[in-house]
């Protein structure tokens, strides 16, 4: 089978090394790809953002499957053209991708299906809703309503952060109480109505020690997330997944793809923060570390529609990503400084390490961007996973870069 994978971070370089753990994998093509994706893929340049230019780079190059990483590819319709040039592809449609393009979408879908989720509030700009924020005073989250990479969107503690936040903001904005708890995340494949649970996880949101520092796209994750028990799994399940499945396929937009649901967990309940309509980056390297071979068989299966006869073979072990940022990160950061020791890290069933923002220059690797590691490890106890992790963290040679050094510490020290 001929696969090709687009997108160029962390996520995408873990679904290329699961997709070639699998003897079905003849040719792997990523677009854009990174260093790292390159010792393992061909990389390509295409314009991911353009269906017609994937759809004739796929068609050009016998490409049998194409997984689409993130969800800017999803957005613009890029799905749409490959199915329609009955090309099989992993990722929804454009009009199923809105459950993350447009927060306004989801809640008035959770609405419709009685999915429990904050209370919430849209106006056309930020002007209606500061006076929404002065009538009612704090907290309160602002979010900004479209693809903002979980960048726009403030928990104001106070009715001076929130007006600031809205003063940032222009275009619609969606106010939404704010609701307590533990986040964890919940991942569905889904087939239109079928729909199988294949993980769990913790992302840290934020840049420093301590959930302290601004929010970024994510500084660390571990698997599975022992806040979301099976009890809890099967709730979001009855509760939250499948009539949100149900309403999709009513209002004809059925859902096809992976459904990643951020969770906020008080009291034994949960409810929905968000969905996301790809993998999490980084929850997939942790996801795909301890999933290996199978993933490519269960996305192909989900892609097929043949997720009744997937099974997810569960081993019971546990992984965790350690994120390797440039200096400065989420804000501005240098690009160009060298990382060396690279070589020197183990590569196994249990190490990996997934690039994001990093390039080849002249035989050397160079960090390109915010996110540029992501050092991943595989233990029977979180623990080890954690420990096995840091040891490689410590062997890479990075003056510029930085990382969180209390990764999985809800479950560890909790
Ligand atoms: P989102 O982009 O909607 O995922 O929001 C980013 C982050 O903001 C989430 O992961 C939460 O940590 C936080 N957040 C969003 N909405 C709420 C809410 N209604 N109550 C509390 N925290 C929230
Ligand atoms: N790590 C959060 C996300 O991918 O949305």
């Amino acid at each position: 089978m001929n696969i090709l994978i687009l997108g160029g971070g962390g996520r995408e370089h873990a679904l290329a090394w699961a997709a070639m753990q699998n003897p079905k994998c003849d040719r792997l093509i990523v677009a854009p790809g990174n260093a790292g994706i390159a010792a393992i893929a061909e990389c390509a340049r295409i314009d991911v953002l353009d269906p017609a230019a994937v759809v004739q780079f796929a068609g050009d190059n016998a490409v049998d499957f194409v997984i689409v990483g993130p969800e800017a590819p999803l957005v613009a319709g890029v799905a749409d053209a490959l199915a329609e040039a009955d090309i099989t592809v992993f990722g929804p449609s454009a009009a199923a991708a809105r459950l993350e393009a447009s927060k306004a979408h989801t809640k008035e879908i959770c609405d419709a299906a009685g999915v429990p989720t904050a209370a919430w509030w849209r106006f056309d700009g930020p002007a209606a809703a500061a006076a929404h924020v002065r009538m009612n005073g704090a907290p309160i989250v602002v979010k900004a309503d479209g693809l903002a990479a979980g960048k726009g969107v403030t928990v104001a503690l106070t009715e001076a952060e929130a007006l600031a936040a809205l003063e940032a903001l222009d275009g619609p904005v969606v106010l939404e109480e704010m609701m307590t708890g533990e986040e964890a995340s919940f991942f569905v494949l889904c087939d239109g109505e079928m729909a199988l649970p294949i993980g769990t996880a913790q992302d840290h949101k934020r840049a420093l020690d301590g959930e302290r520092g601004p929010n970024t796209g994510g500084m660390g994750a571990y698997s599975p997330a022992p806040v979301l028990t099976d009890e809890i799994a099967a709730l979001t399940m009855e509760r939250i997944v499948r009539p949100t499945l149900v309403e999709l396929v009513r209002r004809g937009t059925p859902y096809r793809g992976l459904l990643y649901a951020g969770l906020m967990i008080e009291d034994g309940q949960p409810r929905l923060v968000e969905y996301n309509v790809r993998f999490g980056d980084p929850e997939a390297q942790v996801l795909m570390m301890r999933l290996g071979a199978q993933a490519l068989d269960l996305m192909q299966a989900c892609a097929e529609g043949r997720l009744d006869e997937a099974r997810v073979n569960w081993a019971d072990d546990h992984a965790l990503t350690v994120v390797l940022a440039a200096e400065g990160y989420p804000g501005t950061y240098e690009s160009g400084s060298e990382i060396r020791g690279l070589d020197a890290l183990p590569e196994d069933s249990s190490h990996m390490t997934f690039h994001a923002g990093t390039a080849e220059r002249d035989g050397r690797i160079v960090a390109i961007g915010g996110r540029v590691l992501n050092v991943t490890a595989r233990g029977a106890t979180l623990a080890e996973a954690r420990d096995r992790a840091y040891a490689m963290v410590d062997a890479v040679e990075w003056p510029e870069g930085r990382c969180r050094r209390d990764i999985g510490w809800r479950a560890l020290d909790g």
